[in-house]
């Protein structure tokens, strides 16, 4: 086989799942419950009536799925800690069952050479923190997480050198507040603009909490030679047409959607333009943030990516615009179309447009503007069909599409002088998509969840040759 899309030698094929996605045991061995848990457990939230009570029985069956990742050949697997298997509360006395847990996990990653990258937060908030303080619009939640980070730090700090804060801030503080399922659990009644407000105060906190867990990180002698960063879902904003107006939104909507992300954690501050709008949209004050504090732990050791898709936006009738007062009218207007069909435009089971080229933008255009010493892509795959199964195995070849295209992009930032040092596939099992529960499956490995099974899908096949000769 001739290869022509060669991956550096040190290159990491690793794959990632979530600790809420895949574990299930949801009160076992001690487990306090999560804000997902009561989500879950709320009827009428999520698609089926699907709960995490189960998922993939990760927390019994790691064995069997390590030694499946051995049989891919990853020489990488990103999970998440569940915070509140390891303090049921959030807080207080570690659940010592729990760490047995992920000690174990992770130990038998190592005795696979199978490097582990473990994510502080993916999302399993404990409720008790929810309930009792608001969850992140309080600093009690700060100080809780950065507890409970240190004492991850110190129980698998030895074995574990790559560390993430978060997993996608712009989703569990923007996004996830403002869905019909966890404002029908939680009671929440707030208008659009008021959760804005909110969610930029949450956003400070979560970056209040990076920083001051990449500090405790860096202050704990077994830090040497480890790394720690933070995953973020970015979606590069392309304009509908050429009118300068869709220009000057995709400006705007790019720094809602990334700007605002990325900047804190990069350049140690908050987009300005983002902050003028706001105050001038809003009526709203900016919080400044804790800047001096962010810019302390600069540079970020590696930027996480998770990319699954883009923004395609412009104005109806741009033409319309002529001066700042009409275009600002038209914004507040929301006098705008996002993703409008477009002939060829391909999308995945999520309804999200496949874009491939979007991979090498948003990974160029980081690497230019922010430079982040490392770069990991933390998630890239698709839901698909995964409707033809022969003989035990998944003919998943939307799939194997999907990744041979979005590796030959990460191979072309590569190649142009991106310092990409890894690619996780979302996801190494079919598992609990959220909202959608179990009718999403992104996994190279199909799960049946009445049997537990897992069985090979053709993407999994072809990840392993991928592996096996560092590109195809
Ligand atoms: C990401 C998230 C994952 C997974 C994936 C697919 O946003 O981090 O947990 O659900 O999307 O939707």
């Amino acid at each position: 086989m001739s290869n022509s899309i060669l991956f550096p030698n040190d290159f990491l094929f690793g794959a990632a799942t979530s600790s809420f996605q895949v574990e299930g045991a949801w009160n076992k061995d001690g487990k306090g419950e999560s804000i997902w848990d009561k989500i879950c457990h709320t009827p009428g939230t999520i698609e089926n009536g699907d709960t995490g009570d189960v998922a993939c029985d990760h927390y019994s069956r790691y064995s069997t799925d390590v030694k499946l990742m051995k049989q891919l050949g990853l020489n990488a697997y990103r999970f998440s800690i569940s915070w509140p298997r390891i303090f049921p509360t959030g807080e207080g006395e570690a659940n010592s069952k729990g760490l047995k847990f992920y000690d174990h996990l992770i130990d038998e990653l190592i005795e696979n050479e199978i490097t582990p990258f473990a994510t502080l937060y993916h999302w399993d908030l404990p409720l008790k923190l929810y309930t009792a303080h608001d969850g992140w619009q309080s600093e009690k939640v700060v100080e809780a997480f950065v507890g409970y980070a240190n004492y991850v730090f110190k129980q698998f700090g030895d074995r574990v050198k790559h560390w993430i804060t978060f997993n996608e801030p712009q989703v569990f503080v923007g996004h996830h507040p403002n869905t019909e399922g966890f404002k029908k659990t939680f009671g929440i009644n707030k208008g659009e603009s008021e959760r804005r407000t909110d969610a930029i105060v949450e956003l400070q906190n979560v970056y209040k909490a990076h920083a001051q867990t990449i500090q405790a990180y860096r202050d704990l002698d077994h830090s040497n030679g480890g790394k720690i960063g933070i995953g973020i879902n970015l979606l590069p904003v392309y304009p509908i047409s050429e009118h300068p107006s869709d220009q000057a939104l995709v400006h705007i909507v790019d720094s809602e959607a990334n700007r605002l992300y990325l900047e804190p954690v990069l350049l140690g501050s908050y987009p300005s333009d983002l902050i003028e709008n706001y105050e001038r949209m809003f009526k709203f004050p900016f919080p400044q943030g804790e800047t001096s504090l962010l810019k302390s732990v600069l540079p970020l050791d590696f930027l996480g990516i998770n990319y699954y898709t883009r923004i395609r936006i412009g104005f109806n009738n741009p033409e319309e615009i002529t001066d700042d007062a009409s275009f600002a009218k038209k914004l507040q207007a929301r006098d705008i179309q996002v993703n409008p069909p477009q002939e060829g435009m391909e999308c995945s089971e999520m309804n999200w447009e496949i874009y491939p080229d979007g991979l090498y933008d948003i990974l160029k255009r980081v690497d230019e503007e922010y430079n982040p010493p490392e770069i990991y892509i933390t998630e890239n795959g698709m839901a698909g069909k995964d409707n033809k199964i022969i003989d035990n195995l998944v003919y998943d070849t939307d799939r194997v599409d999907y990744l041979r295209q979005h590796f030959m992009q990460a191979n072309r930032a590569i190649k142009v002088g991106v310092n990409l040092k890894g690619f996780f596939i979302w996801s190494l099992l079919d598992n609990f998509e959220w909202f959608h529960g179990y009718s999403k499956r992104f996994g190279l490995i199909r799960v049946d969840f009445d049997t537990q099974e897992r069985i090979w899908k053709k993407s999994a096949h072809w990840y392993r040759q991928v592996i096996e000769n560092k590109g195809f």
